[in-house]
């Protein structure tokens, strides 16, 4: 029984005031339920012998009557009615055995509201479902149309995962924003989307089809209200347009974009293009259009502070190296700063420049592990002495090893030793054999190493660094990347 202008009725169970009374306001104000309270399973049973629930919602540790034990009471008096059982990190096992007893599913608190609200609407979606199964059974007219809709929610999720693996593929925001609105623009057939950002109190279109406003104050328009309510909002004809105030000419959909419990942007759609007021199915694919989308932001956003977490972790590691050794202060900097000038001579693209601004200045962090007194000697290297030296390229490669998208910074630092014709190290790997980045970086690390001043000797000049660099194109380095190196001309530019 559906109370009028709600969704469905729904029961929460709850000994805790504060939990009960959230998860009923949530379920009320976002998800358009009528929502009852009990503050135990004995309150809980009293409700469904006098009421009839779509879903219930029941904590499991209560006084006087417990969550189980509610749960099988439930089944007997109204076997039919779903519950959800809500439950504590530590009790997930005592709620799964709950769903072995007849729990439909389970939520660990604390939960998102709108993962609340998602469960309520699925559970409800599936009971619709089914009582039009359960109806349609001795009509063919109500199968077909049963069919019909069950089509339409097949093509909804082909579209959906389409959707989906391709918000995945676009890694960077930039990309994403203008993906979305496209995307957005061929799921609703709209001829107007924007995809904006609400910034300073202002709504930012990043991305937009068919909209010219870009950037707009948000108070006193109708975003105003999508972002306030945190749910979406469908506009009619004739009210203010949000973009420019003037009598809105189709009908509007805003779907506010959530990162957390904040309302970060907003994805709007008008002018439907054969004409049409928005569908419930337009909703449902825009709703998940823009909860895609969000994550994603999301992911990438944690993505970029771990990044530049980690980044951070690293630079401080070769600031504690080049700390160590006076000598080789600001090597890594200068090194990379040869090595990009000398790739761009060569016309390398963009993902090996960037491997190399970052892969340089992390190229000799495997020194870490090699004591200060070989690192540190100002006479010769023992063999053994020479051996441990340059196991740093092994060790840098190990660092970095476990860190997901760093493979070409891998290759740097393990590489940039190895020479042109194989009597490098750590593998004596030879000619095209040794990834070019590291090639590259092996002839600007030389360079500096020559140019610095060094534990055992003064720095060299640079016109005899660069005869030698020449001297040993086709033994030490490739001599396409000598070349280039010639081209930088760091011999004349550099102080
Ligand atoms: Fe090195």
């Amino acid at each position: 029984m559906l109370t009028v202008g709600t969704k469905g009725r729904v029961l929460i169970i709850d000994d805790d005031s504060g939990v009960r009374d959230m998860l009923a306001q949530a379920l009320s104000d976002v998800g358009g339920y009528h929502t009852e309270i009990a503050s135990d399973g004995l309150d809980g049973l009293e409700k469904i012998r006098s009421d009839e629930y779509d879903v219930i919602f029941t904590d499991l540790k209560m006084p006087r009557l417990n969550g189980m034990e509610f749960l099988k009471k439930c089944k007997e008096i109204s076997p039919a009615t779903p519950v959800v059982v809500l439950t504590g990190v530590s009790t997930t096992e005592i709620a799964v055995s709950a769903m072995r007893k007849g729990a439909c599913d389970f939520i660990t608190k604390p939960s998102r509201v709108e993962k609340i609200v998602a469960t309520a609407d699925r559970i409800l979606g599936e009971r619709k479902l089914f009582g039009q199964l359960t109806s349609a059974q001795n009509s063919d007219v109500s199968l077909k149309a049963l069919n019909a809709e069950l089509f339409k929610r097949l093509q909804e999720i082909v579209t959906l995962n389409a959707v989906s693996t391709d918000v995945d593929r676009h890694y960077e925001n930039k990309d994403l924003f203008a993906r979305a609105a496209g995307m957005a623009a061929k799921l609703l057939a709209a001829n107007e989307v924007s995809f904006g950002i609400v910034e300073d109190g202002r709504f930012k279109v990043k991305s937009a089809i068919g909209i010219r406003e870009r950037n707009f104050p948000v108070a006193g328009t109708l975003f105003e209200e999508v972002i306030e309510r945190k749910q979406y909002g469908v506009f009619d004809v004739g009210q203010p347009s949000p973009y420019d105030g003037a009598p809105l000419a189709s009908q509007i959909l805003a779907i506010p974009l959530l990162v957390g419990n904040e309302v970060f942007g907003i994805l709007c759609f008008s002018a439907k293009a054969d004409g049409s007021a928005f569908s419930e199915e337009d909703v449902y694919l825009a709703i998940n259009l823009g909860k895609k989308v969000s994550s994603k932001i999301e992911n990438n956003a944690l993505y970029e502070v771990f990044f530049n977490n980690l980044v951070d972790s690293l630079k401080s590691l070769v600031a504690t190296i080049e700390a160590r050794d006076s000598y080789t202060k600001q090597h890594s900097e200068r090194v990379t700063m040869y090595a990009v000038a000398i790739a761009e001579v060569m016309g390398l693209g963009k993902d090996d420049i960037d491997a190399i601004r970052f892969g340089g200045y992390l190229h000799d962090i495997g020194k870490i592990g090699v004591s200060d007194t070989v690192l540190l000697k100002p006479g010769r290297l023992t063999e053994e002495e020479i051996r441990e030296i340059r196991l740093h390229t092994v060790i840098g490669d190990e660092i970095v090893k476990p860190i997901k998208f760093f493979d070409k910074e891998r290759e740097i630092i393990r590489h940039h030793h190895e020479h042109y014709n194989g009597n490098g190290y750590p593998d004596a790997a030879s000619g095209p054999g040794i990834p070019t980045i590291a090639r590259i970086l092996s002839v600007a690390d030389c360079y500096d190493a020559m140019t610095s001043n060094r534990p055992y000797r003064k720095a060299l000049t640079r016109e005899f660094a660069v005869a030698e660099i020449n001297r040993c194109a086709g033994t030490q380095f490739d001599p396409g990347v000598v070349r280039a190196f010639m081209e930088t001309k760091f011999d004349k530019e550099i102080p």
